[in-house]
């Protein structure tokens, strides 16, 4: 977690990099900090807190320098205060470092450095990497140019965990030394400037050419120049990207927050995802090059994820199965990779992430490897490090997504899985012509009924200033609607604080229903005609015991019910089935939105989360 931005050019730094910050304050937000070279010293600014605490600090305005390092931090050793806030210098202040990750070894590196002279005054594991790079440098008696890259990289050969770091050296005023291992980051090339951050959307007002640094390769940036290395310090010529994002696309754009605007921006997130993968009435996957031979040899497909992401593998798993014919399991990505999966080369392994950073998704997909199946990454970001890792990467297209609470990803990421499910089955032909087309139909003005979706944001309001005083809130469905009920529960609980349980509602009967009580709040969900009299007898069983009841339904179950025994009743379109949770979930993320707005909270950057969760 944490996010890191550097710059080197010709302008005035502070400024520069204080806007990155911002941007990428959704990475982590206890404290923050910048260093700037100023007349040959280094100025380290920093304080506990926001990055808004950072940018009232009155002798930042006064730096001058256009060179520069900052960091926005999310605590993992040490607590936040001023003192562990980054950028941190080595004891004789001739280095200063901003670092993204995690050191497992400082402990015995902090040990070894006390006892050659070297003093701490942090209780974070990155105060080693400066001290450990003054270390080096000081017993280099080559002064060559590469002195400075020499010594990060003896530095990081000693470091275990995962870093992505910016160093500073007084002694090479003109340059910045980078390098990264299992923590993103990325470098943006401008003319006679160049800028480094954690991820992209923070620079990209400035430069739409990126170089996506890989694991263990160093760079070595001046104003005009940027010289690669790899991790035996050989030189090499690196191809930059170009990013299509505009820089609109990572601005809240005239919204109050980043999680309103991406649930508005939902429509436009499927339609770019769709785009062109169906043509008359197929689907088209062409970076895969599954044959009907190796399809029909799985055993099984795995879905691997964390938190929304994982919520996604549960919402298209039926899907999956009931299209290919083909055993889907889905499971968290930190409990798959410690329980000795029963993966093998006839298995498919599909990762989701948004962000494609996330550690353990990134763990789980190696062993997957280790095992022998083949691995598919589904991410938003293209250049994450999952993709460098995956045999096959397909993506998202819901543009930049900043708010912690993920809500674009979501339902892009269902929309891609559905389509891909079709893909197997037009492969294996499992699926009638008729059917599969049916499915391509409603999926193309899905769009159009999310916009209708969006349009009842005024009776969620309501629902809102009726539910956000509670302490507790549950959310019940049956399949697919099931997996609805776990992902607006966990929307609810990391933007509103509200103490939330989701379960499949046959379940309740079997001892939650010990819980339920007068007033308490039970938000039921309902688009499967099959299912939907089993739910109202469920959701009856809890009416009857003074349960405040809200459904969300569709026309089609509006039709077969009575709804005046529900306290709210929330319509969405009807849609095809496989297609529900991207229509369904949109009204509980506005009812997690605006619960968490009348109790004043900070929407986009929820107390004790990061955006990327980097670290196991
Ligand atoms: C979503 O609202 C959460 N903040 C979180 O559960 C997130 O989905 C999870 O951390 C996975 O992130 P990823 O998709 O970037 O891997």
């Amino acid at each position: 977690m944490c996010g890191i931005v550097g710059y080197i050019g010709k302008q005035k730094a502070a400024p520069i990099l204080l806007a990155g910050l911002a941007k990428l304050e959704y990475r982590g937000y206890d404290s923050a900090g910048i260093a700037i070279m100023e007349n040959g010293n280094i100025e380290v600014q920093k304080d506990k807190g926001r990055v808004s605490n950072l940018c009232e600090i009155k002798e930042i305005e006064n730096l001058q320098g256009s060179i520069g390092i900052a960091h926005t931090r999310w605590a993992t050793h040490g607590e936040p205060s001023k003192t562990n806030a980054h950028p941190h210098t080595d004891s004789k202040e001739d280095f200063a470092v901003v670092h993204n990750g995690i050191i497992e070894n400082y402990v015995e590196l902090r040990k070894e450095l006390e006892g050659n002279d070297y003093n701490f005054k942090s209780e974070t594991d990155t105060e080693v990497i400066p001290n450990l790079i003054h270390y080096f440098y000081s017993k280099d008696s080559k002064n060559d140019e590469l002195k400075l890259v020499r010594a990060v990289k003896q530095a990081t050969d000693k470091l275990i965990g995962s870093f992505a770091i910016e160093v500073l050296s007084k002694e090479n005023p003109d340059i910045m030394v980078v390098v990264r291992k299992d923590s993103p980051l990325v470098i943006g090339k401008g003319y006679n400037e160049n800028y480094i951050a954690s991820d992209i959307p923070a620079i990209l007002s400035y430069t739409k050419d990126f170089y996506l640094l890989e694991n263990l390769e160093f760079a070595m940036l001046s104003r005009d120049s940027i010289r690669f290395f790899d991790k035996d310090l050989k030189e090499f010529n690196k191809k930059s990207d170009t990013i299509t994002w505009n820089a609109m696309a990572a601005d809240k754009n005239g919204y109050e927050d980043y999680m309103l605007k991406e649930i508005y921006e939902q429509p436009t997130a499927i339609r770019e995802t769709i785009g062109t993968r169906v043509n008359e009435g197929t689907c088209k996957f062409d970076e895969l090059n599954f044959t009907k031979e190796y399809l029909l040899g799985l055993n099984q497909i795995y879905i691997v994820a964390c938190g929304t992401a994982m919520h996604v593998g549960l919402a298209v798993k039926s899907t999956i199965e009931r299209l290919s014919k083909i055993h889907t399991e889905v499971d968290i990505a930190s409990e798959f990779r410690y329980r000795k999966p029963l993966v093998d080369e006839k298995t498919l392994c599909i990762f989701i992430t948004q962000s494609g950073e996330t550690a353990d998704t990134i763990a789980a997909l190696k062993l997957c490897k280790e095992k022998g199946a083949k691995t598919l990454a589904v991410t938003n970001v293209i250049g994450s490090s999952i993709t460098r890792e995956a045999d096959f990467s397909i993506y998202t297209h819901a543009g930049p997504e900043i708010a912690v609470a993920s809500t674009k990803a979501y339902t892009s990421q269902i929309t891609l899985l559905v389509l891909l499910a079709m893909y197997f089955a037009q492969i294996l032909g499992t699926m009638e012509k008729q059917e599969l087309e049916n499915i391509i139909k409603e999926m193309l003005v899905l769009p159009n009924k999310l916009e209708e979706v969006l349009k009842i944001s005024e009776q969620i309001k309501e629902i809102a200033k009726q539910m956000y005083k509670e302490k507790d809130v549950f959310y019940l469905g049956r399949g697919i609607d099931y997996a609805t009920a776990q992902e607006a529960s966990l929307k609810v609980k990391e933007i509103s604080y509200i103490h939330s349980e989701s379960y499949a509602a046959g379940e309740l009967k079997h001892g939650t229903i010990a819980l339920i009580e007068k007033g308490i709040n039970v938000i039921g969900i309902m688009t499967d005609p099959n299912l939907v009299k089993k739910t109202v007898s469920n959701i009856e069983e809890i009416i009857t015991r003074g349960a405040i009841t809200t459904v969300v339904i569709n026309e089609k179950i509006a039709q077969m019910l009575d709804t005046s025994i529900f306290t709210n009743v929330v319509k969405v379109p009807e849609t095809e089935e496989f297609l529900s949770p991207i229509i369904t979930v949109v009204p509980l993320q506005l009812l997690a939105y605006y619960i968490s707005k009348e109790k004043g909270l900070d929407v986009d950057k929820p107390r004790n989360l990061a955006k990327s969760v980097t670290v196991e």
